[in-house]
């Protein structure tokens, strides 16, 4: 029994340490609110089955705390689990639960699909609300600072084309990352 709950606790702490980090950074002058939302099976075709979404991973949710509201200058790092597939927005008041009317940004981690093993993008088709950066170990960073900022950035307003070819999206190697949300780069 003793050795039951040790071995449960070991087995919690591993899981725990071996997901992605993410660091909300707030560099703007108003308090920012960062919100994580799950889109599987709703805004992103990726759901908890496998081959969902045209990937071999199913989507896991995130469960945890939401982040705090954070003062200009602070920041806070949180542990997001693998194979998530949702947004982080700034909800400023206006956003929808899953930010819908703000600016966003959209992840697709853990895919198990060899091309894109990853995939984050900024979007603003159903509005820009808030100038964000996504940076990330060894990959891409990703920024857009103002509504104009274009395709090779973010998702412009109502752009329901996609850009054409998806240009705003960033691919990234398998395995944990270090992911840094800047808001007001
Ligand atoms: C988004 O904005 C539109 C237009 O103002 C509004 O009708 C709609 O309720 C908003 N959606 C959410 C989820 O807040
Ligand atoms: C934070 O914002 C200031 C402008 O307010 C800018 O000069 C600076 O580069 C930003 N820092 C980062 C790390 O984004």
């Amino acid at each position: 029994m003793f050795t039951k709950s040790i071995i449960a606790v070991i087995a919690m702490v591993s899981l725990a340490v071996a997901d992605h980090t993410f660091i909300f950074r707030n560099n703007c002058s108003n308090n920012v609110t960062p919100r994580i939302a799950n889109t599987n099976c709703g805004y992103s075709p990726r759901c908890n089955t496998p081959g969902s979404g045209g990937v071999p991973n199913p989507a896991i949710s995130y469960t945890g705390p939401q982040p705090n509201t954070l003062g200009r200058g602070q920041s806070q790092t949180m542990t997001i689990n693998r194979q998530w597939n949702g947004r982080i927005f700034n909800q400023n008041g206006n956003c929808g639960g899953s930010g819908e009317n703000c600016s966003l940004g959209e992840f697709n981690l853990d895919t198990g699909n060899n091309f894109t093993p990853q995939a984050y993008d900024l979007s603003n088709i159903q509005g820009f609300t808030q100038s964000m950066r996504i940076e990330v170990s060894g990959c891409a960073t990703v920024t857009c600072t103002n509504v104009n900022c274009g395709c090779s950035n973010a998702y412009p307003p109502g752009d329901l084309s996609g850009c054409g070819n998806d240009s705003p999206v960033r691919g990234c190697g398998a395995g944990d990352k270090t992911w840094t949300i800047t808001f007001c780069p």
